[in-house]
C-alpha cells in the first residue's frame, strides 16, 4: 500500500466532523444552484470515502466515483447507497475515463493535482453541454494544513487565478464563493466553492 497516499488515514477518515460538515455545506450550496433530477448522472472526483456523492444519492440516477486510493474506495464500496454507484480506481491525470455527465462535484481534491488548467480540459470532456462543475477546495495558504504527505500539489488556490482556468478550458458561468471554514487547533483554512457551466 505504498502508493496510496490515503492508507493509513481512510479507515477513520469519515470520524472527523469537520470532513462531513464540509461535505454537508458543499452539497447544500450546491443543491441551490443545480436542479437535480433521478435521471442525472454525476462524477464526484476524488470521492474518497463518499463523503460529498453520498449528499447526492438520494436525488440522481448514478454517480461515478473517480479515486486512485484503494483504501478509501473500499470504505465506500461498504456503504449502501440509493443510487447507481460506479466507482473507478484511477489516477485522473493518466487515465481519461469515456463518460459524458450530467455534473461533476469535487471536494479537497483538486490542491492533489499539480497541472489544474488540464484537469479542468478534461472534466470539459467528461460532461455533456450544460453540465456543470462544483468545486470546493482551499483558499490559498500558508502550507500548514496538511500535518501529514498525502501528495500536496498546492496550498490552496487564488480564487480569480482557479476561475480564469476554467474559463480558459471553455467553462462558462464561473462563480466562486465562500463555502466554509475549517478550523483546527493552529489555524483557520477558508474554503471556496466555484461553480461554473459546460
Ligand atoms: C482529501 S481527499 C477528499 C475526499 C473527499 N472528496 C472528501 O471531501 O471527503 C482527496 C482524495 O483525492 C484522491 N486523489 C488524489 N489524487 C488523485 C488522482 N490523481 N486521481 C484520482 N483521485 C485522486 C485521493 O485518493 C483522496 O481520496
Amino acid at each position: 500500500m505504498k502508493n496510496d497516499k490515503f492508507f493509513k488515514k481512510a479507515g477513520s477518515y469519515d470520524k472527523l466532523d469537520r470532513r462531513v460538515l464540509l461535505a454537508r455545506a458543499a452539497a447544500s450550496k450546491i443543491k441551490e444552484q443545480i436542479t437535480l433530477n433521478k435521471d442525472m448522472h454525476l462524477i464526484d472526483f476524488g470521492s474518497g470515502t463518499g463523503l460529498l456523492l453520498e449528499q447526492f444519492a438520494n436525488d440522481v440516477k448514478k454517480i461515478t466515483a473517480i479515486d486512485i486510493s484503494p483504501s478509501m474506495n473500499a470504505v465506500l464500496k461498504s456503504k449502501n447507497l440509493p443510487c447507481e454507484l460506479n466507482i473507478l480506481e484511477i489516477d485522473i491525470t493518466k487515465t481519461k475515463p469515456e463518460i459524458k455527465a450530467d455534473g461533476i462535484i469535487s471536494s479537497m481534491t483538486t490542491h492533489h493535482i499539480k497541472d489544474i488548467q488540464k484537469l479542468f480540459k478534461t472534466f470539459y470532456k467528461m460532461l455533456k453541454p450544460n453540465g456543470f462543475l462544483a468545486i470546493a477546495d482551499l483558499d490559498k495558504e500558508d502550507g500548514s494544513f496538511h500535518e501529514s504527505d498525502t501528495g500536496v500539489e498546492h496550498f490552496g488556490f487564488e480564487r480569480e487565478k482557479f476561475v480564469k482556468l476554467a474559463q480558459n478550458a471553455g467553462f462558462k458561468n464561473c462563480k466562486i464563493q465562500d463555502l466554509y471554514t475549517i478550523k483546527k487547533p493552529y489555524g483557520k483554512y477558508d474554503v471556496f466553492l466555484l461553480s461554473a457551466v459546460r
